[in-house]
C-alpha cells in the first residue's frame, strides 16, 4: 500500500535535501512537495512526485494539499518573527486536523532552553509544549547549527584571517543539512521512530569552540584561520545589512552562555550512520 509523504518547504535548502533523501526509501509517487513558491518546483516536474501549493497563511489551500498523507513534514518558513510564525504554525494545526492527518515530524532548532536569548527561541519552545495536547502522533527533530553556510564563509573568513562569531571559550555543533535531511527521512517513513512524540537533537560527534574550528579550517584551507572575537554589539552591527544581525547577536549570545553545543548519536539512532564529521565536510567542499 502506498504511503503519501508531504512535506512542507520542499523547496527550501533543506527541504530539497529531505526530498532527495525520501527518494532512496520510498518511491516517488509517495512523495508530495508542498510549495509556498510553485516556479520553484520546476525541477521536480518531470518526476512522478506531486507538487501541490501551500502557504501558512492559507488554511484552506493546506487542507487541499495535506490531504490523504499518512505523514506530514513540516519546515517552518524562516520569518524572524515569532508572533508570526506562531500563526503560521496554529494554521497549519487547523488544516492537519481538517485533513485528517495523524502523524507530524516537526523539524525544529535546539535553541529552544527556557534562558535561551536567541529572538526564535519562543517558538521552538512553544511547538513541543503546543503539540503535547494535540492528539497527534508525532516527532521533532533539532537540528544544530548547518554546517553549510560555513563553505561560502570560508573566503570572508580567510581575509579576516580569523572566526569572529562572539560565543568567547564556549563550544557550538554542528550538522550538515545532508545528514539533517537523511534523519528527517528516516523518521518520516518509520512509525516506530515518530509515534510517541520522539525528540531528536541532530549532531555531528564533536563540538567545536572557535579555537578548534579554526585551527581546522586553517588545515583544510592553507590559510591562517584564528579566532578574534567581536562584541555581540559589533557583530549585530556588521550583519545589520544583511537584515539579521541582531537575530543572528541573539543567537550567538546564546551559544556564549553555552546553550549551543549540545552533542547527542541520534543521528546514529535512527541512520544506523555516522554524522559527517566537520573535518570531512569542510575537505569535501572547500574549492581552493
Ligand atoms: N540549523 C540552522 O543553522 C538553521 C539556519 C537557518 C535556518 N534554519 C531553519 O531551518 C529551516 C529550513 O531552513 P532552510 O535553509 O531550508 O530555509 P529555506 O530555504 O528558506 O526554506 C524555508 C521554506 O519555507 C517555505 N515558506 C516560506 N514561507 C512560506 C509560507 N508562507 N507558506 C509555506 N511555505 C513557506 C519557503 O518557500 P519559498 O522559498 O517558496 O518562500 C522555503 O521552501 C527553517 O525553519 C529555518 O528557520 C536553521
Amino acid at each position: 500500500m502506498l504511503m503519501m509523504v508531504t512535506i512542507t518547504g520542499a523547496t527550501g535548502n533543506l527541504g530539497q535535501k529531505v526530498v532527495n533523501e525520501l527518494t532512496k526509501l520510498i518511491s516517488q509517487e509517495e512523495i508530495r512537495l508542498a510549495v509556498h513558491t510553485p516556479a520553484k518546483a520546476n525541477k521536480f516536474h518531470n518526476s512522478k512526485m506531486s507538487i501541490v501549493p501551500i502557504d501558512y497563511a492559507n488554511i484552506d489551500l493546506m487542507v487541499k494539499a495535506f490531504k490523504d498523507s499518512e505523514v506530514l513534514i513540516y519546515i517552518p518558513s524562516i520569518t524572524y518573527n515569532v508572533k508570526q510564525r506562531i500563526i503560521e504554525f496554529e494554521n497549519s494545526l487547523v488544516a492537519m486536523k481538517k485533513a485528517q492527518i495523524k502523524n507530524l515530524v516537526f523539524v525544529s532548532f535546539f535553541a529552544d532552553q527556557e534562558n535561551n536569548p536567541f529572538k526564535m527561541s519562543g517558538y521552538y519552545a512553544y511547538v513541543p509544549r503546543r503539540l503535547a495536547g494535540t492528539n497527534l502522533n508525532y516527532a521533532i527533530l533539532k537540528n544544530s547549527l548547518y554546517a553549510d553556510p560555513l563553505i561560502p564563509y570560508l573566503p570572508e573568513l580567510i581575509e579576516r584571517e580569523g572566526l569572529i562569531y562572539p560565543v568567547g571559550n564556549q563550544a557550538l555543533s554542528f550538522i550538515t543539512r545532508s545528514d539533517s535531511a537523511k534523519a528527517i527521512a528516516k523518521v518520516a517513513v518509520t512509525p516506530s521512530l515518530r509515534n510517541s512524540g520522539q525528540k531528536y537533537l541532530l549532531t555531528q560527534g564533536e563540538n567545536y569552540t572557535m579555537n578548534q574550528l579554526g585551527n581546522l579550517m586553517t588545515e583544510i584551507t592553507g590559510h591562517h584561520i584564528g579566532y578574534n572575537e567581536m562584541t555581540l554589539e559589533n557583530f549585530a552591527r556588521e550583519y545589520a545589512d544583511e537584515g539579521d544581525g541582531d537575530e543572528l547577536a541573539s543567537m550567538y549570545k546564546a551559544g556564549a552562555m553555552g546553550l549551543m553545543n549540545g552533542i547527542s548519536d541520534d543521528f546514529i539512532q535512527i541512520t544506523g550512520n555516522k554524522p559527517k564529521t566537520m573535518r570531512e565536510f569542510l575537505r569535501e567542499n572547500y574549492i581552493k
